[in-house]
């Protein structure tokens, strides 16, 4: 992506202050329909999940991998909500997140509260390492999760979390015949609160000193 599709794209530009990977990132809803993951690719972004710190190293952290052309891409495809099927069946890649949501039958792995909070640490750093290869991602929710854990056998103790787009970012929405509200919302200005409502210091509520 280039700094000025990046601004058009974003129309709030993250501080200098972050570093370019985090600066340039954003949750990318027009891909490349024609870009293909190559498999080490592929095997660089999930290594980057892998090696997420976890309470205890519990890892409890799984993915349901589909490239776009196999059959777990299509069946995921299948499984999306309507305004997500508009987007996301062009990424390169989509995979369905779960975490660990009890001890398993053989006890041997002890389910940690922390499961959910490791799983999304895991795919924060897998966000990072694809925005270093010049892709991006989009996360979402909008999938049917008991059909998703039921078409994948999924076992009881593991709860399907979240969807990831994966795949190289577009700039020909038009030519890609993607709705016009995605086009639309793709160039939607981002904002986020002021760090002064979730900063906190003495008290929660007391914005801390150094913050000005
Ligand atoms: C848990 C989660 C669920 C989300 N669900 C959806 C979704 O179903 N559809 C969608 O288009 N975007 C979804 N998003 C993307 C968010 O809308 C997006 O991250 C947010 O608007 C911030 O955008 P930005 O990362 O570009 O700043 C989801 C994101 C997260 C983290």
């Amino acid at each position: 992506m280039t700094e000025s599709s990046a601004r058009r794209s974003t129309g709030q530009t993250q501080p200098d202050v972050l570093t370019p990977l985090l600066r340039q990132r954003e949750s990318t809803m027009v891909y490349d329909p024609t870009h293909v993951l190559a498999p080490g690719a592929l095997r660089a972004i999930l290594e980057a999940a892998r090696w997420a710190p976890s309470a205890g190293n519990s890892q409890p952290w799984s993915f349901i991998v589909g490239l776009r052309g196999d059959a777990t891409h299509a069946a995921i495809v299948d499984l999306l909500s309507t305004a997500n099927q508009a987007w996301a069946p062009a990424a390169s890649a989509i995979l369905l997140t779960l975490h660990q949501a009890a001890t398993d039958e053989d006890h041997e792995v002890s389910y940690s509260d922390y499961a959910m909070f490791d799983l999304g640490q895991a795919v924060a750093h897998l966000t990072v390492q694809a925005r270093s290869m010049g892709l991006q991602v989009r996360q979402f929710g909008g999938f049917d999760h008991a059909g998703a854990a039921a078409r994948f056998a999924v076992p009881a103790h593991w709860a399907v979390t979240t969807g990831i787009a994966l795949g190289l970012p577009g700039t020909r929405g038009e030519e890609w015949n993607l709705p016009g509200w995605v086009q639309a919302r793709s160039r939607m200005p981002r904002s986020r609160l002021p760090l002064e409502r979730f900063v906190h210091s003495g008290e929660f509520g007391h914005p801390a000193d150094f913050l000005g």
